[in-house]
């Protein structure tokens, strides 16, 4: 996730995965960057890349609306050992992207789509690294496109799709509409290629309950980690039949917060990492006792010294030290409301149209 699964976050996520369940069955994928970035060899997208000797597989997600960018992006990762897989993101309903005919507004456009992936795959040729696609439903409920996507994605090679199950118009409102997971595992069945639902899973048991009604061969998730590292742990207990991971008290996600923190120096220094933790607290401190005077003053750091004292004044008061979270595993992060989808002109006009839109590989975020 943009902005989010950096190498520090990943390694929080594996790291509890690992101490709450001896095992790391988690995917944790980087944050998304441009092929056409990474074959230019930005300094910043460079960075992006950054992964931590324990992780493998080393998952790298591309933005990508070019056949031709794609290509050399895969091919520059097979080449230099950037990564042990590559997924792409089809999924992005930020108007300023799907303006220019890029994110989910791309399978909409079939031959263009089936193209990038076959670049993706050629790109990777004589490796074990494997291609997998994302996207979502549609544009809209009149323009759907998972299945065909997911069929075109699976004929070029790709060794699995993962469906947000909303379309581009809902972008994060509402619910996901599982159903549609269920029709695109039922749709891909006889080419083997499995498919990955994703759509608010929130807590553990939404992933059972998602595998249970979809079919599908695993989950994906997005909003339920933010402020939540420590959901892969219970994931990877319930789908292991493990007993589920108590919540950790508020004293527990303070020691995660100021590991969250170091591990962002790390990776970029102390001052980017006091920077970076900041959006990270409204969703750590959801459902805890903490008043907003505390929230204002981590807010406000900028040093982890400073840090580790304010929560340590906070912990001292033993009924907040121990206290468990309220309702802190609901829907959170962005909701927003269902709009109209921004598209090129006449971008609807012809499907099998395989022109590369202009302009359309330049960074953008989320998915
Ligand atoms: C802050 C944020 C950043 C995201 N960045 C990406 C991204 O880089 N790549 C991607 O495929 N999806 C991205 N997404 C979308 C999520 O992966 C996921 O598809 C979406 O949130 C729906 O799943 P959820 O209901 O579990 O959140 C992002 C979502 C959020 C909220």
């Amino acid at each position: 996730m943009a902005g989010v699964t950096n190498v520090a976050f990943r390694l929080l996520c594996r790291e509890l995965e690992k101490e709450k369940t001896g095992t790391t069955s988690g995917l944790y994928v980087c944050e998304m960057v441009t092929a056409r970035a990474l074959v230019e060899r930005n300094e910043k997208t460079l960075h992006m890349t950054t992964f931590a000797p324990e992780e493998t597989p080393r998952s790298l997600q591309l933005y990508t609306t070019d056949p031709t960018w794609t290509f050399e992006a895969a091919r520059m990762i097979a080449n230099e050992n950037l990564a042990d897989h590559i997924d792409m993101n089809f999924g992005c309903p930020v108007p300023k992207v799907t303006r220019r005919g890029g994110g989910a507004a791309l399978p909409f456009k079939r031959r263009l789509f089936g193209n990038i992936v076959a670049a993706a795959v050629r790109g990777v040729e004589g490796t074990n690294i494997p291609i997998t696609v994302k996207m979502r439903t549609g544009i809209d409920d009149d323009h759907l496109t998972y299945l065909d996507a997911g069929a075109i994605a699976a004929a070029e090679g790709a060794q699995a799709v993962a469906l947000h199950a909303r379309t581009a118009a809902q972008r994060y409102s509402g619910t996901a509409d599982w159903n549609h997971i269920g029709e695109l595992k039922e749709h891909l069945s006889d080419t083997g290629v499995p498919v990955l639902g994703n759509g608010d899973i929130f807590k553990a048991t939404d992933a059972a309950h998602m595998m249970n009604q979809t079919g599908c061969d695993g989950v994906v998730v997005g909003r339920g980690c933010l402020g939540r590292p420590w959901l892969f742990a219970e994931l990877s207990a319930a789908l292991h039949g493990q007993p589920l991971p108590k919540q950790p008290t508020f004293a527990q996600v303070c020691t995660i917060i100021v590991r969250h923190t170091r591990l962002l120096a790390a990776h970029s220094g102390e001052s980017t990492a006091c920077r970076d933790i900041r959006k990270h607290m409204g969703w750590y401190l959801r459902g805890y006792p903490a008043g907003s005077e505390l929230r204002q003053k981590i807010m406000q750091i900028s040093s982890i010294t400073e840090l580790t004292h304010i929560l340590d004044t906070a912990m001292a008061d033993p009924t907040v030290a121990t206290a468990l979270p309220n309702d802190a595993d609901g829907a959170r992060g962005r909701q927003g409301s269902a709009k109209a989808v921004t598209l090129p002109d006449g971008w609807l006009n012809d499907p099998d149209d395989r022109t590369v839109p202009v302009g359309a590989d330049i960074m953008h975020s989320g998915g």
